[in-house]
């Protein structure tokens, strides 16, 4: 294998305010000076496999703008191999953010050329995807290139690490083919939704509620808690590692970013959380998604 990961998804450039509460509708709040920083969920997980030493590879769309080169640039410090981003005429896709006084965040995300990712761009990447022990992909681009990059994956025997974000829901063959299928506390709640008997209970429930959706293998994220991983053996409850929250935006990415690289590394579905999990809370220590992500001596040294 020439890589050990290919992310298939997002790039934005994260406009961040800090604020101390978030506001609601109707309200007006004053923040913080704006921060812009290099973020969307595919490029994150590309840069946070990459500081850990995957060799990984990023198919993706940014616009001929600074946004873009921002973008560009970091996945390349970060030893991402950029071949298959390609270059728009529209703009780079954007996120508005806002983090309050706890580390939480709220995103608005405009999709601008993540929007143009196409199933024909995916096609085209074929032997990239083949040439990649793990694909990993996310929801902010078309639903039709997630399937498109699921289903040409699976066809070439690489394994696909999916996370439903933002939640949307997806073809059967497309979940069946997901080894793991990795989502929070609210992306489970909305993929259940259609499930019957009311309201979710533990999250060991929407572990097996997720894997009655077909999956190989399902990740329940849970924050400071940690994370839940189960398959058709079983489930298994891996703690939080406690720490303090700066900014827990792109954590999640992080998380999945390093799951699915220790997953083509060979490790079974328990010791790649573990390590995610560690991965994950050294990413909230820090503001920023992509620049808050550990080197994989920072993670050994936790
Ligand atoms: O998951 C965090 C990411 O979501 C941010 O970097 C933002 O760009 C949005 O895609
Ligand atoms: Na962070």
């Amino acid at each position: 294998h020439r890589y050990d990961l290919l992310v298939v998804g997002s790039a934005n450039a994260d406009l961040v305010i800090r604020v101390d509460h978030r506001p609601a509708a109707g309200e007006t709040v004053l923040g913080s000076d704006l921060a812009t920083h290099p973020g969307g969920k595919g490029a994150n997980q590309a840069v946070a496999a990459a500081r850990l030493g995957a060799r990984t590879a990023l198919l993706a769309r940014v616009g001929d703008d600074p946004y873009g080169r921002l973008l560009l640039d970091t996945q390349r410090a970060s030893g991402v191999d950029t071949d298959a981003v390609l270059t728009d005429d529209g703009p780079t896709g954007v996120a508005l953010i806002t983090v309050d006084r706890s580390g939480e965040n709220s995103i608005v995300v405009s999709p601008g050329a993540n929007a143009q990712l196409s199933a024909r761009d995916v096609r085209a990447a074929e032997p990239l995807l083949a040439a990649a022990k793990v694909v990993s992909v996310q929801l902010e681009i078309p639903l039709d290139t997630v399937a498109a990059a699921v289903r040409t994956a699976a066809a070439a025997g690489t394994r696909v690490v999916l996370n439903p974000s933002p939640p949307a829901s997806l073809p059967a063959d497309v979940l069946v083919a997901c080894d793991p299928l990795v989502a929070n506390e609210h992306e489970a709640k909305l993929l259940l939704r259609r499930l019957p008997d009311g309201p979710p209970g533990a999250p060991e429930s929407w572990a097996e509620g997720l894997l009655a959706l077909g999956p190989r293998s399902v990740v329940v994220t849970l924050g400071a808690a940690g994370a839940l991983a189960a398959d058709r053996t079983g489930m298994v409850r891996v703690p939080g590692v406690p720490v303090e929250a700066v900014d827990t935006t792109g954590a999640g990415d992080a998380f999945t970013g390093a799951l699915a690289w220790r997953l083509g590394a060979g490790d079974d579905l328990e010791a790649a959380v573990r390590y995610a999990v560690r991965v994950g809370a050294a990413a909230v220590t820090r503001a920023g998604a992509q620049e808050s992500y550990p080197t994989a001596a920072e993670v050994t040294g936790r």
